[in-house]
């Protein structure tokens, strides 16, 4: 008797263990599909379900995500905010272009083309990796609107491979008027990047923001998320192509969204569409000599809307942590170092962390809108330690301490609850949320009554009006506090009280991550 006649009788006990197995399979998938179409639609989220719901995020990210219905232009499909009506209807038209749609840059009615598209590109992400958690507390479709609302804008503004719309409006006209979106009458020229004229980080923002946005609508809408892709390859050509700084091309706007540098914004467009395509070009655009040039190895950066080295970092080593054949990819490795270095000077017992903070731990980097350096820090190292937590890394190491997800789960904890009121002033900074919270915000709409038919001058006493803004800005994330964590509500501190689109996006992004205690993110595939 040989081996394996020895267990004649168990070939059908592993028929029947096989049936079992596959019985229980099938029985689990079927209850977690069901689960999930429950929820929302959109993609299945992959490894693990959203755990418990955390009702004060939930709370905050509901209030967070109307900001960008207060900021939206052109013809309204769905009035949610009651005092917002249409505008800006014919932005656009004298180059033949419907530039209508997009969002409103902040408390003003300039459409900035270069933090819009950094806002479209931080809300992709923040759908990509949080998409999940979102749909549990009914905000996926919210976001994909929202997201929507600008890559329409972007596509419209590219009417030709070369050729980039990056503004409507003249802020020095523009801010001469105190009036309300609904009633602006002033003229809205328009700012372009071309060969001639380049604008390397505008393009390149835009191609990233692009091809995230193609990921967010492969599922629900496969065309949309094709010419989305297009539009950011063709973009990505023109910014890598002709090189140039838009700063340098249109001096004009240096006075608002001055650009430092455009090596920072090829680097993050590649990433994104290396992620978007599968294409090996783009990997190698980074980990080559153009990373050599921009990358800047090793050396800590704050993320914003000028300098995405940061959030290239830590988008690339997200490949690293679950990627293929990526995952033994040295120039990759490189990145990965930078994104930890970023993370050890965030925690504050690192031997590393950062002293730009203020006595209560806020991040603190620049005296105006000092909260987006504090959220933008605190989305990044959320999805730290949730790459951390899923692949099952233990720790990381910061000049021989060690930490772990946990650690970067409390710094971003600790940043979203001192916005949300843990700080002492004892005042949220989201509007809307909580008992105290901004009643003065620098923004034109919120201040105006609904229905006042105001003109770019006789506006002008709104802002001078004693009583609280009449209409509730809903959602925004004002600049913030100063670095002895004061705070002087006042409608003409532009300084501290002016809310942005991209703030909104950041710290919806930070949210996200908090409202569920799941610690799974989603593939992007
Ligand atoms: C300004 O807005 C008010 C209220 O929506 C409207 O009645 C009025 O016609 C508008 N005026 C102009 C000049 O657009
Ligand atoms: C190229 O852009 C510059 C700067 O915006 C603009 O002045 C110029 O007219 C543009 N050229 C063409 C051919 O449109
Ligand atoms: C804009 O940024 C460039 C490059 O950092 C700098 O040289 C220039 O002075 C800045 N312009 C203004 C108005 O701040
Ligand atoms: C709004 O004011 C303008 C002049 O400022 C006037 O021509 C117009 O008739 C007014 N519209 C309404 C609806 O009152
Ligand atoms: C806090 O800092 C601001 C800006 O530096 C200053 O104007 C204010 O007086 C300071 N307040 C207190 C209470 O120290
Ligand atoms: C508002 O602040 C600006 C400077 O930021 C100043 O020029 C203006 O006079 C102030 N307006 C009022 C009404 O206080």
């Amino acid at each position: 008797m040989g081996k394996k006649s020895r267990c004649g009788g168990c070939f059908g006990w592993f028929i029947v263990f096989i049936v079992v197995i596959v019985v229980i399979c099938a029985v689990v998938y079927t209850v977690k599909k069901n689960k999930h179409k429950s929820a929302d639609e959109g993609p299945a989220p992959i490894p693990g379900p959203p755990g418990a719901i955390d009702q004060k995020y939930a709370a905050a990210l509901k209030l967070a995500m109307q900001f960008f219905d207060v900021q939206k232009s052109g013809e309204l499909v769905e009035d949610t905010i009651s005092w917002r009506g249409d505008s800006g209807l014919k932005d656009g038209i004298q180059a033949d272009l419907d530039l209508s749609k997009g969002m409103y840059d902040a408390g003003d009615h300039m459409k900035f083309g270069f933090p819009m598209a950094f806002t479209a590109t931080v809300l992709s992400w923040a759908i990509l990796e949080y998409g999940d958690q979102m749909a549990v507390v009914n905000q996926l479709e919210p976001a994909k609107d929202s997201l929507r609302w600008i890559t329409d804008y972007l596509i419209n503004a590219h009417p030709s491979a070369n050729v980039l719309y990056v503004q409507v409006g003249d802020p020095k006209t523009d801010h001469g008027c105190w009036d309300r979106p609904e009633n602006m009458t002033e003229k809205r020229p328009l700012l372009m990047v071309n060969k001639t004229k380049p604008g390397s980080e505008v393009a390149a923002e835009t191609a990233a923001a692009m091809a995230a946005a193609a990921m967010v609508f492969k599922a629900s809408n496969q065309r949309y998320s094709n010419t989305l892709l297009t539009h950011a390859v063709e973009l990505f050509g023109f910014a890598d192509k002709y090189r140039g700084s838009y700063s340098d091309s249109i001096k004009d706007v240096q006075n608002y969204y001055n650009s430092s540098g455009f090596g920072d914004e090829l680097l993050w467009a590649a990433s994104w569409l290396y992620h978007a395509t599968g294409e090996k070009s783009y990997l190698q655009y980074v980990t080559g000599q153009n990373g050599d040039d921009f990358a800047d190895y090793g050396t800590p950066s704050w993320f914003n809307w000028d300098n995405k080295l940061a959030g290239t970092q830590v988008l690339l080593a997200r490949l690293t942590f679950f990627g293929g054949e990526e995952k033994s990819d040295s120039g990759l490795q490189r990145y990965k170092d930078t994104a930890e270095a970023v993370m050890c000077g965030l925690i504050p017992d690192s031997p590393t962390a950062t002293t730009s903070k203020t006595d209560g731990g806020l991040i603190w980097i620049s005296e105006w809108n000092c909260l987006q350096h504090a959220v933008a820090s605190a989305f990044l190292a959320k999805l730290y330690s949730d790459y951390m937590l899923t692949s099952g890394t233990q720790k990381i190491s910061c000049s021989g301490d060690s930490f772990r997800a946990s650690d970067l789960q409390k710094f971003a904890k600790s940043q979203a609850d001192y916005v949300l009121g843990k700080n002492p002033m004892e005042m949220s900074y989201l509007v809307g949320y909580g008992k105290k919270y901004p009643e003065y915000v620098h923004h034109r709409g919120a201040s105006i009554p609904a229905k006042a038919n105001v003109t770019c001058k006789t506006g002008w006493k709104y802002l001078e009006k004693k009583d609280p803004n009449p209409n509730v800005a809903v959602g925004a994330l004002v600049g913030g506090p100063f670095l002895n964590e004061t705070y002087i509500d006042d409608r003409n501190n532009s300084m501290q009280g002016e809310p942005t689109t991209y703030n909104s996006a950041l710290i919806v992004g930070l949210l996200s991550g908090l409202v569920t205690t799941s610690s799974a993110v989603q593939s992007f595939a």
